[in-house]
């Protein structure tokens, strides 16, 4: 993540619409689908809710996949799949065989769920998977997906990465850093001001990618951060 893939807007979500339409338009028109990685948290729910009310877009012909789960059951509020099926899954439609949602059943750990994963994106979008956006947040602490700063977990190999629960956080299941750097296209959406030492700690490039997460993610061709936070000579839309 450098400066100059830094966009300033008004509207995060908003902004990122467009963008969300035009790979996903490209990529169907290109190599017959579409395949977005979803972020959790609250940043892209709008982004989510505004694509819900565009039956016109692609949908039978798109594949969903989740940058990372809390492994918990999938009608736990907490679950990142819930909330997206609400705002958008629930409203287009996306063949329920082409949701690939993160596993779970009872008693499961999140290493059994992250090797499950793995296996469903190589069986359902080839080894290794690829895909062709995938949306990341930022967390107040730096964390994107659940690649949280000081647990490791940014220098995972292969897919994906399991990590333990915590006195603050259930067990998390994500991608891996090289996992999401497979993407074409990879937008991070970033919005407000307490996100903006997590920002700026992630641009100003220490080689410390377990402090700063997000630096550890790269795209195949664009990676874009649309905020709107004003950061010093950064592009403005
Ligand atoms: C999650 C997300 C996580 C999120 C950041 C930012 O499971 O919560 O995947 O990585 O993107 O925590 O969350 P907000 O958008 O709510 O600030």
């Amino acid at each position: 993540m450098e400066r100059s893939d830094i966009r300033t807007v008004p509207d995060p979500a908003a902004a990122a619409l467009p963008r969300f339409e035009s790979v996903m338009r490209e990529a169907v028109a290109a190599r017959g689908r579409f395949v977005v990685v979803l972020a959790g948290g609250s940043t892209p729910q709008p982004l989510y809710r505004a694509l819900a009310e565009r039956p016109d877009l692609p949908w039978r012909e798109t594949w969903v996949v989740w940058g990372d789960e809390r492994h918990v059951a999938p009608d736990d509020e907490r679950r990142n799949e819930r909330a997206a099926r609400e705002a958008l899954l629930e409203h287009v439609p996306v063949p329920e065989d082409q949701i690939l949602a993160w596993p779970w059943r009872e008693g499961s750990s999140a290493t059994w769920a992250a090797e499950g994963y793995a296996a469903a994106l190589r069986r359902e979008l080839g080894d290794p998977p690829r895909f062709d956006l995938s949306l990341l947040g930022l967390g107040d602490d730096a964390h994107t997906a659940s690649l949280f700063p000081g647990t490791g977990a940014v220098g995972a190999a292969g897919t994906t990465v399991a990590l333990p629960p915590t006195d603050d956080r259930e067990a998390r299941v994500s991608l891996t850093a090289g996992a999401l750097s497979r993407s074409l296209d990879v937008l991070f959406l970033v919005a407000g001001e307490a996100k903006r030492d997590a920002l700026e700690g992630t641009l100003a490039g220490t080689g410390d990618h377990d402090r700063f997460p997000a630096r550890a993610v790269s795209a195949q061709r664009t990676l874009r951060v649309l905020t709107d936070l004003a950061l010093d000579d950064n592009g403005a839309e």
